[in-house]
């Protein structure tokens, strides 16, 4: 793990604002494999035929079982050191923001309270016909064309974003609107390649944030951000939260 900077630290520890944007990695730790790692989601199974409406009603059984197979997973897992850690800092500031790309739900778990879900969430799903939110049973019995429908007769899809679909309303301009106040701005687990989540740190530091970045590796946007620290999110974000925590205790002269 690469070390951080003191001007980290002294930012986290005079800041009144923090926003942190999180991406997949941080719940690679937890199990949940990540997209476009070595092994990642998108090396095994297109995007363009899993992950958009077309190809949903094209074959309803197939997506459904992949995004039934994926909130197995989600539910079976933890969230890790780097999900609680956020979670306590976040009780540090009074205004934080936590916005992620993640569809999981581990960020609420591990006990983050103002979380922005930018792609939705998977445990969540609905009605393509008559937008009522499916039950636990809806779910879970199949029809007897293997596809699990609402009572109206309706396919129920997953509440995640699709590719070629708007975000829900309201999450880009609560994320934009974090981004612009921040004074200091997380981008953590993320390749920074889907956008507009990717232009948030953008965002932020044009703002005036001080942006760092924690990943194993750089990302895209790395060269345009304060600095980097390289290393497992479950190992950087509780030392982070330590160092943060000691400085606030050292009386400031
Ligand atoms: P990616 O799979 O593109 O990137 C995951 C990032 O996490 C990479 O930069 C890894 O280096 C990093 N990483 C892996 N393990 C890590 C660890 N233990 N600690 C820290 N970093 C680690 O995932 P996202 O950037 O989240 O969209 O992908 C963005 C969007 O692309 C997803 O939300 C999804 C996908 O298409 C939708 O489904 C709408």
């Amino acid at each position: 793990m690469s070390s951080f900077s003191a001007e980290l630290i002294n930012r986290l520890t005079t800041a009144d604002s923090v926003a942190v944007l999180t991406g997949a990695g941080i719940s690679a730790e937890s199990g949940i494999p990540t997209f476009r790692d070595p092994g990642g989601l998108w090396e095994k199974l297109k995007p363009e035929e899993l992950a958009n409406f077309d190809a949903f009603m094209a074959n309803p059984q197939l997506v459904q079982g992949w995004y039934e197979h994926r909130r197995h997973v989600v539910h079976d897992a933890q969230p890790n050191a780097g999900h609680v850690a956020l979670a306590e800092l976040e009780r540090l500031y009074e205004d934080f923001t936590l916005i992620t790309q993640n569809v999981d739900d581990l960020h609420t778990r591990a006990g983050s309270r103002h979380v922005v879900e930018l792609h939705g969430n998977i445990m969540r799903n609905y009605c393509v016909s008559c937008g009522r939110p499916a039950s636990e049973k809806d779910v879970s019995t199949a029809s007897d064309t293997g596809v699990f429908v609402c009572p109206c007769g309706g396919l129920i899809r997953p509440d995640v974003v699709w590719f070629g679909e708007m975000l829900p309303p309201g999450v880009v301009e609560a994320a934009d609107a974090a981004a612009r106040r921040t004074d200091v701005f997380l981008s953590i687990g993320t390749s920074a390649i889907v956008y507009p989540a990717a232009a948030l740190p953008i965002t932020a530091r044009l703002h005036g944030a001080y942006v760092a970045e924690v990943n194993v590796r750089e990302s895209a946007i790395t060269d345009q951000l304060d600095e980097v620290v390289i290393g497992p999110a479950g190992e950087v974000l509780p030392a982070l939260l330590e160092t943060v925590l000691a400085s606030r205790r050292t009386p400031r002269g």
